[in-house]
């Protein structure tokens, strides 16, 4: 029996901002780099981006999103709200998706999954209800949940859909804590997680050696790149 191993190319830009290259493409989500002095280093006007997915209207997931869309001509998915309101921005080649719902793209078949949050755009309109992604290629599945509460749905995804790995975040008090996101791995029946959304602002401040710590109790594998960092998951 021939075993494949399936992997895809993780890098960290800071806060919840990360590229996956999947099926051939590289997706950028929740692209908020130049308010972030944590990721000074970081050069929001070089990053490549074929597609931009963005998973609700806080702006510390899309401050630097009307800028990327329009260098790079991305194809921005976002909830449907957030959508509307970024091509009333003039942000061009938006599709604006709900809950529950799959399309098949270039790079493989995303699916809008349900998150615990909220998410009013930056000038405080309506954003809809915040989401996070379930992404599905050639290259491996993987899903990022955005910025949520731990929830039972989780099994669902875990249940339909063999995943790589997964992103979380887990920098507790606006989302989920590290004990949560270890919880959201066994739900999902990930052995490996890149956390995200931590140190960025005060409250989110994380101890990153308990972190890691909890993780190795619990047998799953932590992945913190540093902001800047190329890993392979
Ligand atoms: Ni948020
Ligand atoms: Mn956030």
């Amino acid at each position: 029996m021939w075993l494949i191993y399936l992997a895809m190319k993780f890098t960290y830009y800071g806060h919840a901002c990360f590229s996956v290259e999947a099926g051939g493409k590289t997706l950028l989500f929740d692209p908020f780099i130049t308010p972030n002095p944590l990721a000074k280093e970081i050069n929001a006007d070089k990053i490549a981006a074929d597609f931009i997915l963005v998973s609700h209207g806080h702006g510390d997931h899309n401050a630097d999103l009307i800028d990327i869309a329009k260098r790079t001509g991305a194809t921005v998915i976002a909830p449907y709200e957030v959508g509307c309101w970024f091509e009333e921005k003039g942000v061009k080649n938006v599709q604006s998706m709900n809950h529950g719902g799959a399309a098949q793209t270039d790079f493989g078949r995303v699916k809008l999954t349900s998150a615990i949050h909220s998410s009013s755009m930056p000038d405080g309109s309506y954003g809809g209800n915040p989401c996070g992604f379930l992404v599905e290629s050639s290259d491996g599945n993987f899903y990022y949940s955005g910025d949520t509460a731990l929830t039972y749905d989780m099994k669902l995804i875990g249940e339909g859909t063999k995943l790589n790995f997964a992103i979380f975040p887990i920098g507790d008090f606006f989302t989920m804590g590290i004990q949560d996101a270890l919880r959201a791995a066994e739900f999902l029946g990930v052995s490996k997680f890149v956390g995200v959304h931590y140190d960025t602002f005060p409250p989110i401040k994380l101890d990153h050696g308990a972190a890691l710590a909890a993780a190795r109790t619990a047998g799953k594998e932590l992945l913190l790149p540093t902001i800047g960092e190329t890993i392979v998951v």
